[in-house]
């Protein structure tokens, strides 16, 4: 299978954890694409979904899926998602889209994450994939110093503004050999929105392409 061909077979193989009758959430990306458009067919079989960017909600919306405010909902059973990078400890690199802070918080209300991937996304170890960093504008030259202290490379996204408003640093060259730490540490910085490192709240099931097919990783 192609790369392609890998991110529309789990995105189809995402469609067996969906509960039905319930609220899902989704992610963004372009797996994550695939995955709505599978999802159509099930439109009338869900409440509906919330959505982790404004991009998503509008592809949601045009397949005939309900979109549902988060503080209207109390549980999100299952959250489907892609990754930028992901371990085989399901701890992921997030954000190459922009959407990391609302991922990270549909992510965060949902009892189950599963994340659909290319075979190209498992590493060995997450960081060649430069970490993205939502960040206040007032705030970017000092969270760009302390990332710089961290021993990274920050470089703003040019011409980009999040959903919320906020812009972006891409770190080339962290070594994370504790994803989690790193992550706490990030965040504790003043400024930073939310850092694409999802280690502390990972994902409990990796739906991941290969050549031969749909590899599952995780049992949580
Ligand atoms: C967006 C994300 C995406 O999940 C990530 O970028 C993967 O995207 P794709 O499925 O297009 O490879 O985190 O913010």
């Amino acid at each position: 299978m192609t790369q392609d061909e890998q991110k529309a077979a789990v995105a189809r193989a995402a469609l067996a954890h969906v509960v039905e009758g319930a609220v899902l959430g989704v992610g963004s990306g372009s797996t994550a694409n695939l995955f709505i458009d599978a999802l159509a067919p099930m439109a009338g079989r869900i409440r509906g979904a919330v959505a982790s960017s404004t991009a998503t909600a509008a592809r949601l919306a045009r397949n005939g899926i309900a979109v549902l405010d988060l503080n209207e909902v109390d549980d999100i059973p299952v959250y489907v998602d892609g990754a930028d990078e992901v371990t085989e400890t399901l701890a992921m690199i997030k954000g190459g889209g922009g959407a990391l802070t609302r991922e990270k918080i549909v992510a965060g209300v949902a009892r189950r994450f599963v994340c659909i991937a290319d075979g190209s996304k498992l590493v060995p170890a997450l960081g060649r994939f430069p970490l993205p960093v939502e960040v206040i504008p007032m705030a970017r030259a000092h969270v760009a110093r302390a990332l710089v202290a961290l021993g990274g490379t920050p470089r703003l996204r040019a011409g980009f503004v999040t959903d919320n408003g906020n812009q972006i640093l891409d770190v080339a060259g962290l070594v994370i050999a504790d994803p989690a730490a790193l992550e706490a540490e990030i965040n504790q910085i003043a400024g930073v929105v939310t850092v694409g490192l999802f280690a502390r709240r990972g994902a409990d099931l990796l739906l991941l392409g290969t050549p031969d097919g749909v590899r599952t990783l995780g049992a949580r």
